[in-house]
């Protein structure tokens, strides 16, 4: 393990004004999105879809540190035969790969999940490594209702990213740690607080119980926020204080970086919250690891015409771009 190379690259990943770009939907997460306006997908039009963001080059020069990769993608070319990583690279971004193989079912413990993909993950980390990854990510779900999320769950999640996180260290690889606490169900702002940091600590425990070095990885969680059900939303001063609170409980500073995920959250509502969350401050680079939030724009932009590509990546820019300013608590409607 290169100490010094996982130090810079997880700093290089929290650089000030920049964040990442999660662009590892899996085959079926992305057909789903595709489906809503009612685009084919096939590895060409998947292809074609990422090669836009990834040349848009001002967009990623300016505010995207680095671009999380799904396993078709990492290996494919673009149309005039560069590969993408290489796109990538040219643009002043680090390419990583997501390595978990999704959230399955946990026996005995009804609607809660654990995240596979430990299995063989040493081998496929250095198939990576070879293909351009310099980071990984790994994403824990856990849901809120009545009864869950159990400490069982939670604890078996938190052993899993961190073994993850162990052997991507290993292998010379910034773990991003994605415990991921979900906005679906009626709970409020206080039930999300009280979930999230308890799932951190664990989380944090077991990393530590793994000898994970915390300057070496990302942590990527939600932000503390009402269920999308719950009469009451939250506006953003609301959300940095409960969010901020939270990490300060949880998160040791050691760790460099915290990119959010937007979780389901509108475009304009996860930079306002990553915005007003700066505002506030913390030990830690606080920035954005945003999927849908920043490409749900151009996804809709595009529409699956080649004719569309340009103003497509002009919506993915100004997304960048906001998010950019909101990393750095300068963003304004
Ligand atoms: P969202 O920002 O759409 O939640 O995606 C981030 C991500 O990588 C989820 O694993």
């Amino acid at each position: 393990m290169n100490k010094d190379q996982l130090i810079r690259t997880a700093r290089a990943l929290v650089a000030r004004g920049k964040g990442i770009l999660a662009a590892d939907e899996s085959a079926s997460t992305i057909a789903k999105r595709f489906s809503a306006f009612q685009i084919d997908s096939s590895p060409q039009t998947r292809r074609d879809y990422r090669e836009l963001l990834f040349r848009s080059k001002g967009a990623i020069e300016q505010s995207i540190s680095g671009v999380i990769l799904f396993d078709e993608t990492i290996r494919q070319q673009a149309s005039d035969g560069v590969e993408l990583v290489k796109l990538i690279e040219a643009a002043g971004a680090l390419p990583g790969i997501k390595v978990d193989i999704g959230a399955k079912l946990l026996a005995h413990y009804p609607g809660e999940t654990i995240t596979e993909g430990l299995d063989g993950l040493r081998e496929r980390l250095s198939d990576y490594r070879d293909l351009g990854a310099r980071f990984t990510k790994w994403r824990a779900v856990i849901g809120i209702d009545a009864h869950i999320p159990t400490p069982y769950a939670v604890d078996a999640n938190a052993s899993a990213l961190a073994r993850y996180s162990a052997l991507c260290q290993e292998a010379d690889l910034v773990p991003i740690v994605e415990p991921e606490v979900l906005m679906d169900g009626d709970h409020d702002l206080d039930r999300c607080a009280g979930v999230t940091e308890f799932v951190l600590k664990r989380v944090f425990m077991a990393l530590s119980e793994a000898q994970v070095l915390l300057e070496g990885m990302i942590l990527k969680p939600n932000m503390v926020v009402p269920g999308k059900r719950c009469p009451r939303q939250a506006a953003p001063k609301e959300v940095a204080r409960a969010t901020i609170r939270v990490l300060n409980r949880s998160v040791p500073v050691a760790v460099p970086g915290i990119a959010f995920l937007s979780g389901g959250q509108s475009d304009v509502d996860a930079t306002a919250n990553l915005n007003a969350i700066n505002r506030i401050g913390g030990p830690w680079a606080l920035t954005f690891s945003y999927g849908r939030a920043l490409q749900a724009a151009a996804l809709k932009v595009w529409a699956g015409h080649g004719e569309n590509a340009p103003a497509a990546s002009a919506a993915f820019t100004h997304r960048a771009f906001m998010n950019g300013l909101a990393a750095q608590g300068r963003w304004s409607k």
